[in-house]
C-alpha cells in the first residue's frame, strides 16, 4: 500500500535557533482539551508543566481544578476521587485500556504524550547525515499534521477497509485508522481571533504535542549554541597559545 509523505512544514522550534510561539501553544492545548482528551490520555504531563506555556499558577489551578483524578487509598483502605491540583497528571478520559479498546472498534486510543517523538523515529527516513537531527525533531509533528488533515480522500481501488475504520493515505499502520477524522472547521473558537479551520487546528495541536513530549528542546538549542561558541573561542586560544609556546622551536 503506498504511503503518503507528510509534507515538511516550518515550525517555529525548528532549526538551531528555533523557539515555541507561546500563543500558539496555548491553542494547540485548547484543541487538545476540547478535542483529544475525549480519547486520548497524556499522562506523562502535569497541570503544572502548563507555566511553561504562560499560563499563572492561579489559572493553572483553575485548569486543573476542572479534573476529577482517582486518588487513595483512604484510611479504610478505599478509592476516593477528588478534583485535581497542579501536580497531578492529565488523566486517561477511560478506566483501563480495555476499556479504551472497547470504546473504539477494538483499538485502544494511544497516550499522546510522547506521540510526537515516538512517530519522528518511525518516519525519519534519514536521507543525509544532517538529515538525521532535523528530520528526527520535525518528522514527528509533520506526521501529526498530516494524519489529522488527511482524512476524506478517495481510497486508491483495490483497497480493502475494514468495518469501523476511516481511509488515511498517512497513516503507517495503513490503509486506514480506528480514530474517525477529529477535527472539523469551528470546532473550536480561540480567543486570539487566529482563523478556526482544520489546517490551523493541526498546525497547532501538532506544536503543542511536540512540546509536550520535548519541552526543554528549545532551551537545549540555546544552550548548544553557547557551548558551540564557548568551545570556538576556546578553540581559538588553543591555538594561539600553541603558537606562541612553540614559537622558538626550529
Ligand atoms: C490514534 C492524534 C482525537 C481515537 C491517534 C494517533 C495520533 C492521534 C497521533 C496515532 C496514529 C498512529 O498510530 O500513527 C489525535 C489528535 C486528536 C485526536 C491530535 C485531536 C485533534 C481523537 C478522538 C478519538 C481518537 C477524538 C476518539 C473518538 C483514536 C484511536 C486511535 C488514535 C482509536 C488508534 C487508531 C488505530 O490504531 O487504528 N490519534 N487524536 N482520537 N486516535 Fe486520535
Amino acid at each position: 500500500y503506498p504511503l503518503k509523505r507528510p509534507a515538511e512544514l516550518a515550525w517555529t522550534f525548528a532549526g538551531p535557533f528555533g523557539h515555541w510561539d507561546l500563543q500558539q501553544l496555548q491553542r494547540g492545548y485548547k484543541v487538545y482539551k476540547e478535542v483529544c482528551a475525549a480519547c486520548h490520555s497524556m499522562e506523562l504531563v502535569a497541570f503544572r508543566n502548563l507555566e511553561a506555556l504562560g499560563y499563572s499558577e492561579d489559572q493553572v489551578k483553575a485548569i486543573a481544578g476542572d479534573y476529577t483524578v482517582t486518588d487513595g487509598p483512604n484510611g479504610d483502605g478505599d478509592m476516593f476521587e477528588r478534583p485535581a491540583i497542579p501536580s497531578d497528571h492529565f488523566p486517561s478520559p477511560f478506566a483501563n485500556p480495555e476499556a479504551a479498546a472497547a470504546a473504539n472498534n477494538g483499538a485502544a486510543p494511544p497516550d499522546l504524550s510522547l506521540i510526537a517523538k515516538a512517530r519522528a523515529v518511525e518516519r525519519g527516513f534519514p536521507r543525509f547525515v544532517f538529515d538525521t537531527v532535523t528530520q528526527y525533531q520535525e518528522a514527528g509533528p509533520d506526521y501529526i499534521h498530516a494524519l489529522l488533515t488527511g482524512y476524506g480522500q478517495n481510497p486508491p481501488p483495490g483497497t480493502v477497509i475494514q468495518p469501523g475504520t476511516h481511509f488515511n493515505p498517512y497513516f503507517i499502520g495503513g490503509p486506514a485508522l480506528a480514530m474517525p477524522p477529529p477535527l472539523s472547521a469551528d470546532a473550536v473558537t480561540y480567543d486570539d481571533g487566529t482563523p478556526g479551520t482544520v489546517d490551523q487546528y493541526a498546525r497547532d495541536v501538532s506544536s503543542f504535542l511536540m512540546w509536550a513530549a520535548e519541552p526543554h528542546l528549545v532551551e537545549r538549542k540555546a544552550t548548544g549554541f553557547v557551548v558551540m561558541l564557548y568551545l570556538l573561542i576556546f578553540a581559538a586560544l588553543v591555538y594561539l597559545v600553541k603558537k606562541r609556546v612553540w614559537a622558538n622551536t626550529p
